[in-house]
């Protein structure tokens, strides 16, 4: 098949990091073409270079053959590429045919038109390619693997021919997956061409024609996904041999830290999204909590760090009843968290990594007396942190905005195992994060527990959930419908709970 992107010598520098270095590429029609590399590597910028977003330094870009200058979205839209961005780019209030439309230009006949055919043509992109999706719901109301949904048919609805995907499964869970694959399929079918990104080596061979590794902004070869394997992904993307499965050490149990009586919380619609659960943490112990997004977890990690309150029940830290209690008293008391929307909660972006790791203690000593910033102290110590977290570019100086998903991440991880916490609530720590830093954080909290720290673990990898946690408990409709010892569990049981095809009477965990 022709080429329909040719990439020739594309280098971008950014103030601290040379992001794409020489970057030579060729993406042919009707394939999926991967990309994988560590955070930091410098995918998005090279796809944001594609979609007209930054313009290169220097190099070519040949779209069909065709040298062509991509002057921004607009352009990039007329030349038939769609992208589908890391952090969704919808506007919540409205509806999915409204931002279906948005920012195209009315037609004579207004904007009235534009709807109807808005509605039509996602009821067909719908059919055509399996994504169901109703057009008139809001889309801040709408789980993100449908919010997914709207990108996509966004993207289409502009006339997109080759779809850039910049880890679309990274919020997905793995039924939603299974869906996005197959409208990749679908598309490909269709004689269209996808760019996928994701750090998932499982995913990228099994949907992938061939597969581009990145390292340090270069390619470092480009493979086909039938004549390769996982592990060998994992060298080139590191550079060294990579433990995907790590090994843990027998369970020290200790005394009780956290306790949740009967708690009841609504969500931010207000409607009853906690239904009356109990459970207990110890030390030395991490606990998983499994289950489909939209099952109440969101809500009760909110309750428990503070950032919402509960309707009724109790919850206990070391013993002391804590119900209530702001996000800065619960953090006195030895709560960390590890929030799931980084972008939202984790992290100020305006605001450099320095200040964005000392957040929450940076008015305390040794980083302040009295009212004095200790300027030099938070430096040491942001320092420090970047360099046993790995943050990149090793620079504390740079905003949080300009660095890559999944070193904000290793900046929030950085700043909430720093803060010495008893419990340890981490939700979806491992989300957008690359196998070398996953294993990483993966450590970091089996570290925790050995120290006798408890770790609440929210995940909707149950891989991870598996392979971390000493016991698992599944929510499902706000209510804790199962509690297992992870010895005695498997992938298999826990998903016939999560659907709520089981449940077990009465649990408390
Ligand atoms: N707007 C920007 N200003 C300054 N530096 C930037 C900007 N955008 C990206 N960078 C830097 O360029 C490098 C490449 O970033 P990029 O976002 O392309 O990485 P990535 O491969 O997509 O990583 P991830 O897997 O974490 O998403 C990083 O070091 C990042 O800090
Ligand atoms: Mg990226």
């Amino acid at each position: 098949m022709e080429p329909v992107i040719e990439l020739k010598g594309i280098t971008k520098q950014f103030p601290a990091v040379l992001a794409n270095d020489h970057i030579d590429m060729s993406i042919r029609k009707k394939e999926v073409f991967a990309i994988v590399g560590e955070n930091g590597a410098g995918k998005t910028t090279l796809m944001n270079i594609i979609y007209g977003l930054y313009q290169p330094d220097s190099g070519k870009i040949l779209i069909r053959g065709k040298e062509t200058r991509i002057n921004g979205p607009h352009q990039a839209i007329a030349e038939g590429i769609g992208m589908v961005h890391q952090h969704f780019m919808l506007v919540p209030v409205l509806t999915v045919a409204e931002n279906i439309v948005l920012g195209i230009e009315p037609t004579k006949a207004g904007l009235v038109m534009d709807m109807d055919r808005a509605r039509k043509e996602v009821a067909e992109f719908s059919q055509k390619y399996g994504m169901p999706i109703d057009p008139d719901a809001r889309v801040e109301y709408l789980p993100v693997g449908m919010q997914q949904r709207v990108e996509i048919i966004k993207a289409l609805f502009r006339g997109a021919e080759i779809l850039i995907l910049d880890e679309p499964t990274a919020v997905l869970t793995p039924l939603e997956r299974e869906g996005l694959f197959l409208t990749i399929n679908a598309l490909i079918e269709q004689g269209k061409t996808v760019i996928f990104i994701s750090h998932k080596l499982n995913e990228v061979m099994a949907i992938a024609d061939r597969i581009a590794v990145l390292r340090g902004g270069r390619v470092m070869g480009v493979v086909d996904s039938k004549e390769t394997s996982e592990a060998q992904l994992a060298r080139m993307m590191v550079g060294r041999d990579v433990v995907l499965d790590i090994a843990k050490n027998p369970q020290k149990l200790g005394e009780l830290v956290l306790e949740v009586q009967d708690l009841r919380a609504k969500n931010e619609r207000g409607l009853d999204a906690v239904k009356g659960i109990s459970f207990h943490l110890r030390r030395g112990e991490i606990l998983g909590i499994a289950g489909v997004e939209g099952n109440g977890q969101t809500e009760l990690i909110r309750v428990l760090t503070g950032m919402a309150k509960a309707e009724s029940g109790k919850v206990l830290v070391n013993r002391k009843e804590m119900t209530g209690a702001t996000v800065k008293s619960l953090r006195r008391a030895g709560i960390a968290h590890i929030p799931q929307d980084r972008l939202r909660t984790g992290l100020i972006l305006p605001f450099n990594i320095s200040e964005n790791i000392v957040l929450g203690m940076h008015a305390e000593p040794p980083f302040a007396r009295g009212i004095v910033q200790q300027r030099a102290e938070v430096n040491r110590f942001a320092k420090e942190k970047e360099d046993e977290f790995d943050v990149r570019p090793r620079d504390i100086t740079v905003k949080a905005k300009s660095l890559s998903g999944g070193n904000q991440q290793k900046v929030i991880i950085a700043r909430e195992v720093s803060s010495g916490p008893e419990v340890m609530i981490a939700a979806q720590p491992t989300r957008g994060l690359d196998i070398g830093a996953t294993e990483f954080v993966h450590r970091k909290l089996l570290e925790e527990r050995d120290k006798g720290k408890a770790v609440l673990l929210q995940s909707l990898e149950l891989e991870e959930i598996l392979s971390l946690s000493d016991r698992v408990m599944v929510m499902y409709g706000g209510e804790i419908v199962g509690c297992f010892e992870t010895k005695t569990t498997n992938e298999d049981e826990l998903a016939h709970y999560m659907l709520g095809l089981k449940r077990q009477e009465h649990v408390k965990a």
